[in-house]
């Protein structure tokens, strides 16, 4: 039975056009889905854009744009970005689609027939910018200006006629559900934040809004629009076809496996969207995982900082592997990190030019020279061979489990070290010293060769397309790397004629 997996990005605001921070969220997601895929789980990937709200409603006014136009062109600047970090996405959604807004509508009415929505009047503060609702404990006075001391960003007074989920009626279920579920909410630095914003009380949420039309309307009041934030979160259901519970995508995938989000919109993903789905009687995502930010300087990258990092730039100066690799390697993974063109071309130097693309041109020419171009057949292993080989067989289960806890940084040193140890194995072993013992020549070349296809199996889901390059040397495709064959040593079939390849990376020069 093919087990399946649901991974799930936020979906970007189109106000204005993918910065770094955006990317990183998404290379993550693709890190997880390629994963997944290659140990045999059926995943569906789901990416895409929030395109409600005075938030963006204001950027198409202050653009001069229609504001369906606005999106439609900022959205593609995201989708497009999805084809240049080489995605796996199987969806795009965008909150504009018919399919979307049905769905949005539909649980709409669920949370009314279930009395979990009534009408009565809002009058606090609220972000544009983060879309959000902030008490008066959470709002500080910087230069006579009001903003909310989470975000930073600007808040305004509002006092209007809305409608009202019960959000305070579902404190103590939330709170039971943390306890019962403890690796809900992940990194567990978060989590604590979350359980005492919870245990601090919960009001009950606004979830309309009158003063404004570019939205999903109120099923019957079409006065109102439905609070962005109820509307964008449904987008992890819409995809499904929710509310159709018995289509396929519906049955295979939900609940999600995991909501892959950054740390800045965990109260929506981890308050607002469980209570609304158990108001709803729907199942929970298993896991909300809100990783660090990218920060610039010593801040977020944000636009409204202006602070920001363009991916497309980064990637046309080096390519994307380096970038993807620079991100999963440097950035711990949970925590903020800042990053720097320089780092990059440091570790774009070391361990990809340096070390892994020099130690597979070395060894395939070695093998070309030596070997006559093909893998060595006949071959006995010895214990310095083995011990190397081994260490696949001993941490697969391990780096799996690294993997279902979201642990990248193991998973990455892994990686890194093993890259190192393979390097040192080849130069120890000194295969050109062995030309009057061609068994024991043999045998070094086809275990370095092994590693090299266990350890481009591994990379695949951070460098793909030089995983894919790499394999090429044994003519593997990507339908056949499975993570399940990592304990095999003997995978390499001898005889089998082997590809040069070009250079993998070419080194900065600083
Ligand atoms: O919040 N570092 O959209 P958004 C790391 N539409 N990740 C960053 C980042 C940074 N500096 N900046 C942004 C929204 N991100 C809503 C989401 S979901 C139902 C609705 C990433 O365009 C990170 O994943 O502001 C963050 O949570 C997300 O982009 C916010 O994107
Ligand atoms: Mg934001």
């Amino acid at each position: 039975m093919a087990k399946n997996f649901y991974i799930t990005t936020p979906i970007y605001y189109p106000s204005a056009k993918p910065h770094m921070g955006h990317a990183y969220s998404s290379i993550i997601a693709d890190f997880f889905a390629r994963f997944k895929r290659i140990d045999g789980f059926n995943v569906n990937f789901l990416t895409g854009t929030d395109e409600h709200g005075l938030k963006i409603q204001r950027a198409a006014e202050e653009a001069g744009v229609e504001t369906l136009k606005f999106c439609d062109q900022i959205s593609q600047t995201f989708r497009d970005l999805s084809k240049t970090l080489n995605l796996t996405n199987t969806d795009f959604i965008r909150t504009t689609e018919k399919r979307h807004k049905e769905s949005v509508q539909y649980l709409w009415k669920e949370l009314e027939k279930n009395d979990e929505i009534y009408l009565s009047k809002y009058s606090g503060w609220y972000s544009v910018s983060d879309e959000a609702f902030y008490n008066d404990n959470e709002i500080e006075t910087v230069d006579g200006r009001k903003q909310a001391i989470s975000s930073k960003s600007n808040v305004e007074w509002v006092n209007e006629e809305s409608y009202f989920f019960r959000l305070s009626k579902w404190e103590k279920p939330l709170l039971k559900y943390y306890e019962d579920n403890p690796n809900f909410i992940l990194p567990m630095s978060k989590k604590k934040e979350v359980i005492s914003f919870v245990k601090n009380g919960l009001k009950d949420l606004s979830v309309s809004r009158k003063s404004f039309s570019w939205g999903v309307k109120v099923p019957d009041n079409n006065d109102h629009v439905i609070y962005v934030w109820l509307d964008a979160l449904t987008n992890y259901l819409s995809a499904l076809n929710y509310p159709n519970s018995s289509d396929k995508l519906y049955k295979n995938f939900w609940p999600a496996d995991i909501h892959l989000i950054g740390k800045d919109i965990l109260r929506f993903h981890a308050v607002y969207w469980p209570a609304f789905l158990m108001a709803s009687k729907i199942p929970l995502p298993k896991k909300i995982y809100g990783h660090g930010w990218i920060l610039s300087g010593d801040e977020k990258m944000s636009k409204s900082k202006g602070n920001i990092l363009d991916p497309l730039e980064i990637i046309k100066k080096y390519g994307l592997d380096p970038l993807r690799y620079y991100l999963i390697k440097e950035v711990s993974f949970g925590n903020d990190g800042n990053i720097s063109q320089e780092r990059l071309e440091d570790c774009l130097n070391s361990d990809l030019a340096n070390n892994f693309g020099n130690l597979c041109q070395r060894v395939t020419i070695f093998t070309k020279k030596n070997c006559d171009g093909k893998i060595p057949k006949n071959i006995k292993f010895k214990e310095n061979d083995l011990k190397i080989l081994d260490n696949f067989n001993a941490n697969l289960k391990i780096l799996r489990d690294k993997i279902d806890n979201q642990d990248l940084n193991f998973y990455i040193s892994f990686i890194v070290k093993s890259m190192f140890e393979t390097n040192k194995y080849f130069n120890d072993q000194e295969p050109w010293n062995k030309k009057d013992d061609l068994t024991r020549l043999n045998t070094i070349v086809y275990t370095t060769l092994e590693i090299i296809r266990k350890l481009s199996f591994l990379l695949y889901p951070i460098i793909p397309s030089t995983a894919l390059k790499v394999l090429n040397i044994f003519d593997i495709k990507e339908n056949e790397i499975k993570l399940s064959t990592l304990t095999n040593h003997l995978f390499l079939k001898g005889n089998l004629d082997i590809n040069i390849i070009d250079i993998l990376f070419k080194k900065v020069e600083k």
